[in-house]
């Protein structure tokens, strides 16, 4: 999988989630082997540039080349700036968010809604692939509406634009993240275009992996949600393709070494009070299903200091090891079932 002149080592991508995958966690998502990681979205908006979120969503230091940094926006010159802003800031790669959904972004005409506006999608491509160096990418959803899916002249754009890879959300702006993700359009844009398609929505197994690259024939896939409190599915969508096998899921003890060394993570990036805060969240999808975890999260979420964090997250795990806890993914096999 080639961006630009960046060849990935392999064509699985961390999806850019706001409020999950900094930092730490697009750290972790590498190790256990996801090829690419793209930052959480930074508004283009100047005024906002120095404000607490906006700083840690720009911090790369360290991070495993190449870096990928998501600008959101909906005015082409403050996009080309945003653009030349990041790649100063360590950027290797940018890419646009013309795919989310949410209200607070979509009422400034940014995200998916920009998809109503086929010139002004135009005119961000171009002013931003114009204003920087480095690979431009564009990550993007099937339309706004289902009535007017116009992926398709979006892809031919982009590709006309210079955009170095493209990709796609299986659903539309009016979808949210209703339904599941539809994969024929995708099948269709990688026929008609050029440059490298990524496919995404609802990957959360390896089966499910093989089964997107296949009907879709893209060249990689973007992985989110599924990854939340399991960043080893890297691993096991990896060795699942280059070998038929499904490997055993993590075993308790990996899964709190993994947890933990996220939790350190965290606290250094963010510091005692938000790393405690934003930790709550992580441990709530590491211990999804786990025995007793619906008592353990209630007790878990009054805790307000990292050290007895960590302490009641560690012993919480030595009770399951006791107990002999095993992890379970059924869901593969049932979700696909539908089709
Ligand atoms: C909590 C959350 C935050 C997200 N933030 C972003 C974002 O900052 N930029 C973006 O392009 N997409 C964002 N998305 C969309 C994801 O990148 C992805 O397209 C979507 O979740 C579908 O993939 P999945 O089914 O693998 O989760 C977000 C999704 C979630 C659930």
């Amino acid at each position: 999988m080639q961006i630009g002149s960046y060849h990935l080592k392999n064509n699985l991508i961390v999806a850019p989630m706001a409020g999950v995958t900094d930092r730490p966690f697009r750290t972790l998502c590498k190790y256990f082997g996801a090829g690419h990681a793209v930052s959480e979205m930074m508004t283009s908006d100047q005024t906002l540039r120095m404000n607490k979120k906006s700083l840690y969503r720009a911090n790369f230091d360290g991070e495993i080349a190449p870096i990928s940094a998501q600008i959101a926006g909906s005015d082409p010159i403050k996009m080309a700036e945003a653009a030349r802003y990041q790649v100063a800031n360590g950027a290797q790669i940018v890419d646009i968010n013309m795919g989310c959904p949410a209200k607070k972004v979509c009422n400034k005409l940014a995200g998916s809604a920009l998809l109503q506006n086929e010139d002004l999608v135009a005119q961000i491509l171009d002013a931003v692939v114009n204003a920087v160096n480095v690979p431009v990418t564009l990550k993007t959803r099937l339309g706004f509406c289902n009535a007017e899916q116009n992926i398709l002249r979006v892809a031919k754009r982009a590709e006309q634009a210079g955009i170095a890879a493209l990709a796609i959300h299986g659903r539309t702006r009016e979808d949210m993240y209703t339904g599941s993700a539809r994969y024929p359009l995708i099948a269709q844009v990688k026929q008609q275009i050029n440059i490298p398609v990524i496919a995404n929505g609802d990957i959360d197994s390896p089966q499910k992996a093989k089964f997107v690259l296949e009907q879709t024939g893209a060249d990689a896939i973007m992985i989110g949600r599924a990854a939340q409190g399991r960043p080893w599915i890297f691993r096991e969508i990896g060795h699942f393709l280059a070998t038929g096998q499904i490997l055993p899921a993590p075993d308790i003890l990996e899964v709190k070494t993994v947890l933990l060394e996220h939790l350190n993570e965290l606290y250094e990036f963010y510091g005692e009070y938000s790393g405690c805060r934003i930790a709550r969240k992580h441990i709530a999808w590491y211990t999804k299903g786990l025995r007793g975890s619906n008592e353990f999260r209630q007790a878990m979420y009054q805790v307000e200091s990292t050290h007895k964090q960590a302490q009641v997250v560690s012993q919480y795990f030595d009770q399951l090891l006791e107990q002999g806890e095993r992890l379970q993914y059924s869901e593969a096999v049932n979700l696909l079932q539908g089709y």
